[in-house]
């Protein structure tokens, strides 16, 4: 590596040079930024990011040149580490990378645990980068758009339930948290959530919740953009799922938003959710761009780095 370069943890005073890094990245990798001051500072504060506790940046002469991103999320039966690594355009390929991975992946003993991280297929020194180290690519990210919301057709479940926006996202909390914890445990990205961390992740989003009979059945969390939105998650209760509630709460939740050519709306889905892409392409949403999910074990990626590099 460059003899210069540093690598240390995190401080609250890099959020301008982050901002800053975000910047230069996204001229060359398009969807990796930009990033404003406020978003950074929020996404800090998202419980699993633990206000960065364990992210790092690589440094030169005082200048930051490079960040990783990194945070354990429980996901129930196990841990997963999720990572993203950017380097500044002007000073990859001298090993900034590689210091910053083997920083994160010295953070862990376990050799089991599970390191994932996302790579748009547009960013190709990403995808030579994570290869290299001996990545898998275990599934996709399918970011899809919708400018003209189709009607599903009505169910009986769908017809006897209540949708609307919660007033107080506090008091809904604890049961949001629930649906989600039981609906997305096999999902990659999993997360588990207490009721108090989900209190704290809804203060931010706007939620809408579908009820049967006084109880919840489903959310939606969505967040508004200037020209556009997105829907953040969508989930119904295990229980109560294939009986076109999720599908009459999405479909409401983009007529409120009077969702169009001007105004589309974004989201998220992983390719290997046959059923949520089966019904947002039914509701109108069409697939514009893939995101690759790689996973390895860290052991996996300690003696890959190290038959490759020494
Ligand atoms: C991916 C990224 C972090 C790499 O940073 P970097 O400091 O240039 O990486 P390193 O110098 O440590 O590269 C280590 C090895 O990765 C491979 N690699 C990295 N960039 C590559 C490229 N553009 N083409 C081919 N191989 C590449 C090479 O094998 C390289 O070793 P070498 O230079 O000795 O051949 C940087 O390009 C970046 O910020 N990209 C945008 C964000 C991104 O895609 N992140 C996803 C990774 S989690």
């Amino acid at each position: 590596m460059d003899d210069g370069i540093t690598i240390r943890p995190l401080r609250e005073t890099d959020a301008e040079a982050v901002v800053a890094l975000y910047s230069k990245a996204a001229a060359v990798e398009p969807r990796l930024g930009p990033v404003t001051l406020p978003q950074w500072e929020q996404f800090l504060k998202l419980p699993q990011n633990r206000g960065g506790r364990d992210f790092r940046v690589a440094e030169r002469n005082g200048r930051l040149v490079g960040l990783a991103e990194s945070s354990l999320r429980d996901q129930g039966a196990h841990h997963s580490r999720f990572l993203k690594i950017v380097v500044t355009p002007e000073a990859r390929r001298r090993g900034i990378g590689l210091a910053l991975l083997d920083h994160v992946l010295a953070i862990d003993a376990d050799a089991d645990l599970l390191v994932q991280t996302l790579v748009s297929r547009d960013w190709p020194a990403g995808m030579a980068f994570v290869t290299i180290f001996g990545f898998a690519h275990i599934g996709s990210e399918i970011g899809m758009k919708c400018v003209e919301p189709l009607q599903p057709a009505r169910t009986l479940a769908a017809a006897r339930a209540t949708i609307e926006r919660a007033g107080d996202v506090t008091a809904c909390a604890a049961e949001v948290a629930r649906i989600h914890n039981a609906a997305y445990a096999s999902d990659a990205a999993f997360r588990l959530y207490s009721p108090e961390e989900m209190a704290q992740l809804l203060s931010d989003s706007e939620v809408w919740v579908a009820s049967e009979d006084g109880q919840m059945s489903g959310f939606c969390l969505t967040e508004p953009e200037q020209n556009s939105m997105w829907i953040e998650s969508v989930a119904v209760d295990p229980a109560r799922q294939g009986r076109g509630l999720g599908q009459l709460l999405v479909y409401r939740v983009l007529s409120a938003h009077e969702v169009s050519v001007e105004h589309p709306c974004w989201l998220n889905v992983s390719s290997r959710n046959a059923p949520a892409l089966k019904i947002y392409r039914r509701l109108g949403f069409r697939p514009q761009y893939e995101t690759c999910r790689f996973g390895a074990t860290r052991g996996e990626l300690i003696a890959s780095r190290d038959s490759r590099f020494h």
